[in-house]
């Protein structure tokens, strides 16, 4: 089995490092050996170690090594949208199989991936691209299509919950957290991606996708960073027993016409300590599964790093290898079911919303008559300053917690308490999830 190796950085290098190291196993596992027939790299003489692999094997010219005959499988972990998206289409059209761990353009445009593999007769496989090291993907698309998927609730990317980990432990800010992650290496130069949620909604489409059999791109997930989550915020939170995670939800609903929808969300939350996901300390990732026969699972380990990414990209090679050379493909894409993805001002949340207000009589119930006008039932209210910044002098500070409302009726409240004279300033805005 020759395997073409588009990309030799983080991840690509543990890939070669485990080829080589697990040689005799992989070829007993398979039935035939796995040979490297090239590796396309961006810069040729950059360091890369004492790899075992021959300085020959080496090139710049991805395209041409992705048409040679003699490649079977093409493994692509250089990232981004182009110049990949074109080598894979490129590929699985020829009939390779390809094993990709590029959650961005899966999400972007894995219908053209999908399309092309179809066509080609290869396997696509990418159970690298979402949470590392963790088998997900796989159960979702096999093991789990006996089955009816409710809900998929995930912490999925590591550097956001390294961050928010720091700040409950520490009372940290969020910068300064930010900045601790950055020199232990957890965060990129540029966080942007990481900390605004852009990669968690990569991975949320792609989780989506498989749990509903329903295409889901990236522009369908609503999306929100955790850079706005305050020392205050967690404050509360840990004083109503919480704690904060920058979750992925998608979820299985029903609009008002009672068509079944989906609604695929990315934003920082408050969930109950006794939720299984607040124990998810640190940069690991977990994601919890319920399903109709199957109840709750969850699964849970390292989301990153260049070891446990190739563990999952060795993975894939193995099961793509075995197809080929048993001459059948896996099951293609699964979209049957095309849901309709639901907008997020009908997502059902709940909040929980701090309130610096004037104390004087006459104020909670004017607040109070806010929610109402916009049918948002209110759980429990808390007044003091538990947690939050002290008030000012003739000031109280109020906590309330809303039952499910849609999310814009929600998101009006808080416009309309913010315009209220009697409201000094809206100190937290969170939404709470996983009955807490
Ligand atoms: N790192 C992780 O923990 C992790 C976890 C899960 C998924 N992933 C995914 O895995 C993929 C790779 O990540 P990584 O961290 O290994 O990235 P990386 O360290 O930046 O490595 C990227 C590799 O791609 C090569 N490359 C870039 N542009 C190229 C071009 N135009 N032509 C040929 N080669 C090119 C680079 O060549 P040079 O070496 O010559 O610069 C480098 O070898 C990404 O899709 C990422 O999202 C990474």
């Amino acid at each position: 089995m020759r395997l073409a190796l588009l990309g030799c950085g983080t991840v690509g290098q543990e890939v070669v490092r485990l080829l080589h190291e697990q040689s005799a196993d992989l070829a007993a596992r398979i039935g035939a050996p796995l040979e490297i027939a090239g590796i396309a790299v961006r810069r040729l003489g950059r360091d890369r170690g004492d790899l075992p692999v021959d300085e020959d094997l080496f090139t710049t010219d991805a395209l041409g090594l992705i048409k040679r005959d003699d490649v079977d499988v093409v493994i692509e972990v250089v990232g981004g949208i182009e110049p990949a998206r074109s080598w894979l289409v490129e590929a699985l059209r020829a009939g390779k199989s390809v094993v990709t761990a590029n959650k961005a353009l899966l999400a972007e445009d894995g219908v053209a991936l999908h399309e092309a593999a179809a066509e080609g007769g290869g396997d696509l496989y990418y159970e690298a691209s979402v949470a590392g090291a963790i088998p997900l993907l796989r159960p979702l698309r096999e093991s789990l299509h006996g089955d009816r998927i409710n809900r998929v609730t995930g912490i999925v990317n590591g550097t956001t919950n390294f961050i928010l980990s720091a700040m409950d432990a520490t009372g940290a800010g969020f910068a300064e957290a930010l900045e601790e992650a950055t020199e232990l290496g957890y965060a990129e130069a540029d966080p942007t991606a990481d900390v605004e949620g852009f990669d968690a909604a990569a991975k949320a489409a792609i989780l989506a996708s498989l749990a509903f059999h329903t295409r889901v791109g990236a522009a369908d997930v609503h999306r929100e960073g955790i850079t706005e989550v305050t020392a205050a915020d967690m404050a509360s939170a840990q004083a109503m027993g919480c704690t904060i995670k920058l979750l992925c939800i998608a979820a299985r609903g029903v609009d008002p016409a009672g068509r079944e929808t989906v609604s695929v969300r990315v934003h920082p939350a408050m969930i109950p300590r006794s939720h299984p996901l607040a124990s998810v300390g640190d940069a690991f990732n977990a994601v919890f599964v319920e399903a109709d026969a199957a109840g709750q699972l969850m699964f849970y380990g390292r989301g990153a790093g260049g070891a446990p990414t190739a563990s999952a990209v060795l993975g894939d090679v193995v099961a793509v290898s075995r197809n080929r050379l048993a001459g059948v493909r896996a099951a293609s894409e699964s979209a049957y079911a095309a849901l309709a993805v639901r907008p997020m001002g009908e997502a059902l949340t709940r909040y929980h919303v701090s309130l610096d207000v004037a104390d004087r009589p006459g104020v909670l119930a004017a607040v109070a008559g806010v929610f109402a006008r916009h049918h948002v039932s209110i759980a429990t209210v808390r007044q003091g300053s538990a947690g939050g910044a002290p008030g000012r002098d003739g000031d109280a500070e109020l906590v309330i917690v809303t039952h499910v409302a849609p999310d814009a009726a929600l998101a009006a409240t808080v416009v309309e308490l913010r315009g209220l004279d009697i409201v000094r300033s809206v100190t937290s805005v969170l939404r709470v999830e996983g009955g807490a």
